[in-house]
């Protein structure tokens, strides 16, 4: 009895031992940013160089109040106690006009066509919003004309992420001023789908920098593989004489416009009253069009949107050139007026 008591004590002993062992090992050396980079989130590895974190970066995640950003971000509300919330808006979800993943594997390039690219392989929406994924990475915000569109309000949203929902779930979304526990759960959501190192595409070279260079270095290399704003430039309704209507156009890449953002919003079951079809009827309605210059025309509608009514808010936003070039717009028209059969 003596003995088997001794010999227990001794294997709890060792294995004691040896987990303090394992322990001390990864204390040693788990914390190694040198070998750990490639796991880690872009804002942790930008911090340990010395950046300065955005008040909207969180570091400790609380995965249930993400969960609940997510339901405000894709469905619009969420439920509390088995109990729905307050919907945000009678008229749009944020994923009307956003994505919540990569729109491309470029993240440093601002080339519109390898965003397209990557946008059509992986069947992604092809929206006017920016994607929310990696916005927790951006410094700034409703950049470029949309500060023409938005004022004041665009001013305060500028480098405020709090302030870009608020912003967007009222005016962009028609909806309510959110209150402060939707706007804290959307944040934990966003940061949950922020940059992460395996992002940014690094070459043999730049991993070399990361695992010898100085902090300033790594932290310039890193900052300089993604974009910390996203552009944006209104444009203007090509001139009727100037319509080329899809003849130098790829009827392909218009299809998938067509498809993947036209039909993301004017799908039978969608958020407009105007509805669009992937058939004959519905191409010869739009092609019939292409020449006006009211809203009906491809070229004018995807330029200037619509604006809300009194008693119709839900609108259409505009397509920036970042996010549908006039090439891109060319592509459509070919999908309109030169697809086989
Ligand atoms: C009707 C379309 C629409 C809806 C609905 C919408 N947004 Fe937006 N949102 C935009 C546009 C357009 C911009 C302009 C800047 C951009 O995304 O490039 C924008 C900008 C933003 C930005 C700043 C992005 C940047 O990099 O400048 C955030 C954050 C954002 N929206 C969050 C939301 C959230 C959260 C919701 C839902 C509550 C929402 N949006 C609903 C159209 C929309
Ligand atoms: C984010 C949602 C959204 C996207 C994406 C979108 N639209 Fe719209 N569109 C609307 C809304 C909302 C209206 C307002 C009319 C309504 O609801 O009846 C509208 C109006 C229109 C109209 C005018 C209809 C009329 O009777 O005056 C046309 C034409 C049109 N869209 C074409 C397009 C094309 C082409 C695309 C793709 C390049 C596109 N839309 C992408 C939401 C969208």
């Amino acid at each position: 009895m003596i003995t088997f008591g001794i010999m227990k004590l001794l294997v709890i002993v060792l294995m004691m031992t040896a987990l303090g062992a394992v322990y001390s090992i990864s204390g040693l050396y788990g914390y190694d940013s040198s070998s750990n980079w490639k796991t880690m989130r872009v804002m942790d590895f930008m911090i340990e160089q010395g950046y300065e974190a955005p008040n909207y970066f969180i570091q400790d995640i609380d995965s249930s109040k993400a969960r609940q950003g997510e339901d405000l971000v894709t469905i619009g509300y969420t439920r509390i106690d088995k109990i729905n919330t307050k919907r945000i808006s009678k008229h749009f979800v944020c994923i009307n006009c956003h994505n919540t993943v990569p729109e491309t594997n470029e993240l440093s390039q601002k080339d519109p066509e390898t965003r397209f690219d990557y946008m059509m392989k992986n069947k992604l929406p092809f929206l006017p919003g920016s994607s929310l994924y990696g916005v927790v990475n951006r410094t700034s915000f409703f950049n470029g004309d949309y500060k023409k569109k938005y004022g004041s309000l665009a001013d305060s949203a500028k480098h405020d992420l709090q302030s870009a929902i608020q912003l967007c779930a009222e005016i962009s979304s028609e909806g309510r001023q959110l209150e402060k526990w939707e706007v804290e759960a959307i944040l934990h959501y966003l940061n949950s789908i922020q940059l992460n190192m395996s992002d940014l595409n690094l070459s043999t070279k730049e991993v070399e920098l990361i695992e010898n260079g100085s902090k300033t270095d790594k932290l310039e290399l890193v900052q300089s593989k993604f974009l910390s704003a996203e552009k944006a430039s209104f444009g203007f309704p090509l001139a009727a004489n100037v319509r080329t209507k899809g003849k130098n156009g790829d009827w392909e890449k218009g299809e998938y416009i067509f498809k993947y953002g036209c039909m993301h919003c004017h799908n039978p079951e969608g958020i407009t009253t105007f509805t669009l079809e992937a058939d004959q009827l519905n191409r010869n309605f739009l092609k019939n069009r292409m020449d006006k210059t009211n809203r009906k025309s491809i070229y004018e509608i995807t330029r200037t949107g619509t604006q809300p009514k009194k008693l119709k808010k839900t609108y259409m936003p505009l397509y920036t050139y970042e996010k549908l070039t006039d090439k891109q717009l060319e592509d459509l028209a070919a999908y309109l007026n030169y697809k086989p059969n």
